[in-house]
Parts: C-alpha cells; structure tokens; sequence
C-alpha cells in the first residue's frame, strides 16, 4: 500500500514538474534528426516557401473573401494548421478531398503520429476547452446531419497518453515559442526547425482500410460513441475499401468497380 502511494506520488509531482509538456514536445525536445532529412527540410524551406505560409501573413494577404472562406474550414483548427493550409493535402488527386474531409473530425497527428512501439488511446478532444469529450452523437454517418457534433471541427478524434492529449495546442506557449522561431528564422533555422518538428511524424498518415476494417481496427469506434449500425457503415464503407484496391499511385480503376 505504502509503496503504491509513493509510486502514485512520484507520478503525480514528475507530472506537476513536467509542466503538462505533450507528449510531441517531449519528442520535439529531444529530436535528433538525419543529416539527410535536414537536408530535405533545407530544399523544402527554399522551394516551397510559399506553399507554406503562417496564418498571420494569410490574413494579411488575402482580401476579406478569401479570409472567411479560410475560417469556414478551419474552425477548430490544429496546431499543424499553424503552418499548413486549411486543406493541407494537394498532392494526390485521387485522395486529397477525402483526407481533407477527415480533418474536419480527425486531428492531424491521429494520421501523422503513429510512433512505433508507442500506444495512444484515441479520444474526442474538444480543441476549444483541450478536453477529452464524450459527445452523445458525434458520428455523422448514417445520422440525420442535425443530429451530429464534430462537423465544426472544434472535436476531434486526437491521440492521448497517458490521459492527456499527446499534442500541444494549436495556441499554448508550445506553438508561441515555434512560430516565433519559425517567423524570425533563416532558412537554415527552418530548415532546422521543420526536420525536429517532423522527426516523429510520419510523411503518409494510415492506409484508408487501417480505420476502415473490422479486422484489427485503428479506432475502437464504439468507445467514441458510434452506435453499433454506424460501426458497421464506417467500416465496411464501399468508398475506402475500394481505394485498397489501387495498386500504384497512377493506376486507374473504373468508379464502376465501387458496385462490385
Ligand atoms: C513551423 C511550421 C510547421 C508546423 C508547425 C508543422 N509543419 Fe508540417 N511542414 C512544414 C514545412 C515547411 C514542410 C515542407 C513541405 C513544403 O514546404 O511543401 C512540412 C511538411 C509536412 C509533411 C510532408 C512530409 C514532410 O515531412 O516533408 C507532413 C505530412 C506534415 N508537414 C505534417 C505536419 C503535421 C501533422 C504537423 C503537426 C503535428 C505539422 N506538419 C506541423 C512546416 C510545419
Ligand atoms: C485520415 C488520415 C489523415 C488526416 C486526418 C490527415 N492526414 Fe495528412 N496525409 C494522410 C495521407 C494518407 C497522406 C499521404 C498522401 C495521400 O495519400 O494523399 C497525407 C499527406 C499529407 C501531406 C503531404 C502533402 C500532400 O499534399 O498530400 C501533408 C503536408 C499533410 N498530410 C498534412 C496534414 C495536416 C496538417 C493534417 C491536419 C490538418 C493532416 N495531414 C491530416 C492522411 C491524413
Ligand atoms: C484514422 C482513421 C481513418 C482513416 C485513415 C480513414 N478514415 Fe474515412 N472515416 C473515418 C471515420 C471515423 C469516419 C466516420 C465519420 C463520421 O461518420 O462522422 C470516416 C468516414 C468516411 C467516409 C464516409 C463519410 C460520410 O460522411 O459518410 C468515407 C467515404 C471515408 N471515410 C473514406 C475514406 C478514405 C477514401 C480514406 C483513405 C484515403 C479514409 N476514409 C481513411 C476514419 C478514417
């Protein structure tokens, strides 16, 4: 008894000293990164400085329109949207739209950080309050749309450790201290700064069948809230099977294939 106390005390004051860091900023903190994505980083910082903007500069250069078409989609915004567009994914065609729907109600480090040997439970994160959340209807599928809640994207579907949201959040003193790094950096500082940043993430998030299966799924639907029918549509969904039936990324298959 006497040592589980002491056990359960450690615990609770290392937490307290810790200072509620996340786990990604532990990760962040002690980045070693290649020469070689160091290098990466260097060229992408060069040649893509414009595809990657901070959302200050956005607002300053955008006219009014295109601000609140901005706002539409990002509300609930993550702390990886402090760099990356609204709509972060452009590069694959056959993909992108659906990617960019599943920000709106899956963090981005639920895809990007899948750390080997590392297990995340995955929760509803209300990006307002930084709280875990059990909504009553948090599903859309297979619902009226009325009847559903993460479709502002204030909730979200985030990795925990430990308890806590295994991310930092898109405003604390985390992002604060990135940015203005970001901001006042050369680009060999970028370049420094987006390789530690990326070190633990993963450059392609899941395989669309990785959530999609009943078979060893990523996410225990149930246990967010999904009722037993939506289970069953969310996994056996005609659309992200089809997608596992792409071999190469050039390959085309006819929509049709999506009756069979
Ligand atoms: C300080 C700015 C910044 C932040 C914050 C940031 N990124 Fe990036 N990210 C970049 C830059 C710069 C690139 C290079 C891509 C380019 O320029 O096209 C990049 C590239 C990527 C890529 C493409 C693969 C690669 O490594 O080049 C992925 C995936 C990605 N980021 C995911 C994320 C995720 C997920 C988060 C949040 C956990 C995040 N990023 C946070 C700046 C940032
Ligand atoms: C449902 C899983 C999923 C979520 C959520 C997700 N991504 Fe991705 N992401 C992927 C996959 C898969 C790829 C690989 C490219 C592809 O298949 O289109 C990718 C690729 C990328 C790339 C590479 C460039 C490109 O244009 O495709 C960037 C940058 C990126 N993601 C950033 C983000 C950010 C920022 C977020 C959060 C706003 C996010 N991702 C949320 C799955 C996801
Ligand atoms: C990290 C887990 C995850 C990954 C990876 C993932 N999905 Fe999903 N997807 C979900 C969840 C959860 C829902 C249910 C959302 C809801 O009902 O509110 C969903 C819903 C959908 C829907 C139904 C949308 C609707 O409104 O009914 C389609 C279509 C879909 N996903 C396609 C894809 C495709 C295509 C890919 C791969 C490119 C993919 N998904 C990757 C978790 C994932």
């Amino acid at each position: 008894m006497f040592t589980r106390l002491t056990f359960l005390f450690l615990l609770t004051s290392s937490t307290l000293a810790w200072g509620g860091r996340s786990w990604f900023e532990g990760r962040y903190e002690s980045a070693h990164p290649t020469a070689e994505a160091r290098q990466k980083a260097l060229d992408q910082v060069r040649k893509h400085k414009d595809e990657v903007v901070i959302r200050d500069d956005l607002d300053r250069k955008l006219p009014t329109f295109h601000k609140r078409l901005e706002k539409k989609v990002t509300t609930g915004e993550t702390f990886c949207q402090n760099c990356h567009l609204p709509l972060p994914h452009s590069k694959k065609l056959r993909s992108r739209a659906f990617l960019n729907m599943h920000s709106r109600y899956i963090a981005c480090a639920t895809c990007h950080l899948r750390p080997e040997g590392v297990r995340f439970d995955y929760r509803w994160l209300d990006y307002a309050s930084w709280r875990p959340v059990r909504p009553d209807h948090p599903f859309r599928t297979g619902l009226d749309i009325d009847n559903s809640i993460p479709i502002d994207g204030n909730l979200k579907i985030a990795p925990f450790f430990s308890g806590e949201p295994a991310i930092p959040p898109k405003d604390g003193p985390f992002a604060e201290k990135i940015l203005r790094r970001w901001r006042e950096g050369t680009p060999a500082q970028r370049a420094g700064l987006k390789a530690r940043l990326h070190a633990p993430l993963e450059e392609e998030g899941p395989e669309c069948v990785a959530c999609h299966t009943s078979d060893r799924p990523m996410l225990d639907l149930q246990a967010l809230g999904a009722e037993a029918e939506q289970v069953d549509l969310i996994q056996f969904h005609r659309i992200p099977s089809f997608f596992s039936r792409y071999r190469g990324d050039d390959e085309k298959l006819k929509i049709i294939g999506i009756l069979r």
